[in-house]
């Protein structure tokens, strides 16, 4: 089994939600299963009545089976450091922390910073470490940025011009928990391993593309962090574009970290929007922390293009939406007809591929089969791969992003190009009818109408 001692992790906004539902959790079950031996924990939030005990107690609800051996391990390397993330003296207190836990425990300075804080923080936050000598350009500390990395490009360019101040690329982690899904995990390795689907991966055989997030949650008490993004920088900017890059990217000249990076910001820079549809849900006005006249979409559905031998003429369809009928995060790839010959139809039904990322996990390949008896009658018929039952106890996909940044792996990270590409892509799609309000839709629904209206001008099914 391999596993990794020896690091000092630094969760920046240990009291927030990201750090208490996920984070903590991770670091027990990489504990618990022996990946991760020996470590130790400093939290650091802007909450003085929060303490150790309180901050465990409420991510323990949200580890699946917890294991009081490992809690108390965790307890025993664990430090909370209260301080106001623009106050200089809390980073020498910092500093001395660290100091003090490498020498007790013997660890030789691999740290891993992970700011889960909102990202006005992150440039902050990133030179005042520096300032403080906490980290240096080269040295052996990571530092990992969870989502969202801005608020548009221009953000995210001065974000990427003030962390590269300080560090070197090599050493920062852009965090995007869709790349830690397993099935995420699996789409370049299905798609360069499997002769059969290589010849056909292309224009002359592909319809359409399309690629769904569909949720049925709400925005979840997150309204005043919401109503700023919405939905496109909420999740099309990130985990939608880091689906559809992997999914349309040249085949890379290796399955590593560099080699993926280039062939993903390769295909996002030749990403265009060319239609998009706005949507809000009812009653979204009157959430805790929403603008009552806010404009805010919780829903975006848009037709883009990949203006590259490869894609020319596909359309993607990229959907996405809160409080919509079921939860539903796939990708469909469509092929065009085949030729009409003997069967009934003529053509035949298209076949399709369909990447199931959640709830369902695994594959599934429509292909036609005659239907029993005399005729030439045919159908299609799915063959189906379930991934939980080949591997019922794969990781989560924060345990294997928290172990890739310990081993040093940046290939399920987002390089800064990849970022900045999203980001003008996102920009483009505010840009298109900017004045038109978002369309109410109605809870527990598909969206708003205008999807039929694409569907008939566009001439494609929707197939979630
Ligand atoms: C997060 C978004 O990044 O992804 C949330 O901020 C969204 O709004 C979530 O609900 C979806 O992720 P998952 O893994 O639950 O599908």
């Amino acid at each position: 089994m391999q596993h990794m001692d020896g690091t000092i992790f630094v969760i920046m906004g240990v009291t927030g939600d990201l750090a208490t539902r996920k984070l903590i959790p991770a670091l027990h079950e990489l504990l618990k299963d022996g990946h991760l031996q020996k470590c130790a924990i400093i939290g650091v939030a802007n909450d003085q009545t929060a303490t150790i005990d309180s901050i465990l107690e409420k991510s323990k609800s949200f580890i699946p089976e917890p294991n009081s051996d490992v809690l108390q391990k965790i307890r025993d390397v664990f430090v909370y450091q209260p301080f106001d993330f623009n106050d200089q003296s809390g980073y020498q207190k910092l500093k001395v922390t660290l100091e003090n836990l490498e020498s007790q425990f013997g660890f030789s300075g691999q740290r891993i910073f992970y700011l889960s804080v909102m990202p006005d923080y992150f440039a902050p936050i990133t030179q005042n470490l520096a300032l403080a000598g906490i980290i240096k350009k080269g040295d052996n500390s990571r530092i990992a940025y969870e989502k969202p990395f801005g608020h548009n490009l221009a953000s995210a360019k001065s974000i990427n011009k003030a962390i590269h101040s300080v560090f070197d690329e090599s050493q920062i982690y852009r965090v995007d928990h869709f790349l830690g899904k397993e099935l995420v995990d699996n789409i370049a390795l299905v798609r360069f391993t499997n002769l059969f689907l290589q010849p056909l991966w292309n224009h002359q055989y592909i319809d359409n593309i399309q690629i769904f997030l569909n949720e049925e949650i709400d925005i979840n008490h997150r309204g005043a962090f919401y109503d700023r993004y919405g939905a496109l920088r909420d999740v099309v900017q990130n985990h939608m574009l880091q689906l559809l890059a992997l999914i349309a990217m040249e085949p890379p000249k290796a399955l590593d970290g560099q080699h993926i990076r280039d062939a993903k910001s390769a295909v996002l820079q030749c990403v265009k929007v060319e239609d998009v549809i706005k949507g809000q849900y009812a009653g979204y006005r009157t959430e805790s922390g929403v603008n009552p006249n806010s404009t805010t979409e919780t829903f975006a559905a848009l037709r883009l293009s990949i203006e590259n031998d490869r894609w020319t003429g596909v359309p993607f369809y990229l959907k996405t939406g809160k409080c919509l009928r079921a939860k539903n995060t796939s990708i469909h790839i469509t092929f065009k007809s085949a030729q009409c010959m003997v069967s009934t139809p003529c053509p035949p039904p298209q076949n399709h591929l369909i990447i199931n990322i959640d709830p369902a996990h695994g594959f599934a390949l429509e292909i036609n089969a005659k239907v029993s008896g005399y005729s030439n009658q045919i159908a299609p018929v799915p063959m189906t791969f379930c991934h939980s039952k080949l591997c019922p106890n794969s990781p989560e996909a924060y345990e294997t992003l928290l172990f890739d940044i310990m081993k040093g792996d940046q290939s399920a990270f987002v390089r800064f190009d990849e970022i900045e590409h999203s980001w003008a892509i996102i920009d483009a799609a505010h840009a298109q009818h900017p004045e038109t309000p978002p369309t109410i839709y109605e809870k527990g629904s598909q969206g708003p109408d205008e999807l039929k209206i694409w569907a008939e001008k566009y001439n494609f099914v929707w197939r979630d």
